[in-house]
């Protein structure tokens, strides 16, 4: 029973740095000495321009080695994808990129049909599938490329400013989105420069600086005692006041 249950059990999603190093021309551009996310709701990645927040989620997602030190995403085989600033997609309809994603991640052939139109009605896509993906809207862009990485019903999903191209409209909608896959039981980890965005969706802000986490802090926390002098520069630079 509890071998059976071990894939999910709590805890499967959560992340731990520890010792982690990212070293490139002489400089250490990330040095984390221990870092565990472990909130179920979403974990947002702010600091400015330069600190290392790609870096991090790129290496947590094991896209690039670190220099030392480690990252350990669950108990190893946990499901993971990852959603860029700009989507990457084929050429071929909306309904084609999602179809080729359940292929690739291997989702049963009898099971692709019907998973094809969940994702598609998640996105807000299901009247768009047969549309060339290059047609699409910024917006819908980045949905589908939301919707797509879900393929392998991944337990923790890496997010890099995907709402950064976006206009209002099309950043609430993927908010929507981002949103629902998180109240789905996935957990998010995101980089954003929309302030709002992360207090709305944030359980807790990790703030970078200079290649270091400055602080980790409950989202209600950050945003009115920020406990980093970076933080709070970072933050009065930020905010705009009414
Ligand atoms: N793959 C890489 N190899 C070497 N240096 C990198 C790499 N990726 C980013 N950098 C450098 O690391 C620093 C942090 O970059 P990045 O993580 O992209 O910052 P941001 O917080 O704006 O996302 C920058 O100085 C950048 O030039
Ligand atoms: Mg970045």
């Amino acid at each position: 029973m509890s071998e059976a249950c071990g894939a999910d059990r709590p805890g499967d999603a959560t992340i731990r740095v520890r010792g982690l190093k990212f070293r490139s021309g002489g400089q250490d551009l990330l040095e984390i000495a221990d870092l565990k996310i472990d909130t179920p709701a979403p974990t947002m990645i702010l600091g400015p321009n330069g600190a290392g927040k790609s870096l991090l989620l790129r290496l947590m997602h094991g896209l690039i080695p670190p220099s030392e030190g480690s990252v350990r995403v669950g108990s190893g085989g946990t499901a993971q994808a990852m959603v860029f600033q700009a989507p990457i997609l084929l050429r071929r309809s909306v309904a084609s990129n999602i179809m080729y994603a359940l292929k690739v991640q291997h989702v049963a052939r009898k099971r692709r049909e019907g998973r094809l139109n969940e994702l598609l009605e998640l996105g807000g896509l299901a009247r768009r599938a047969r549309q060339p993906a290059r047609t699409l809207s910024g917006g819908e862009q980045q949905r589908l490329a939301m919707v797509r990485a879900l393929a392998n019903e991944p337990k923790v999903l890496f997010l890099d400013e995907p709402t950064s191209s976006l206009d209002p409209h099309g950043s609430q909608q993927l908010e929507a989105l981002i949103a629902k896959v998180a109240a789905g039981g996935t957990k998010v980890v995101m980089v954003t420069h929309d302030l709002g965005l992360a207090s709305r969706l944030g359980e807790e802000i990790v703030f970078l600086h200079h290649g270091q986490v400055r602080e980790q802090t409950p989202e209600a926390e950050f945003f009115e005692r920020p406990r980093s002098q970076e933080a709070r520069s970072f933050l009065s630079r930020h905010l705009v006041l009414p």
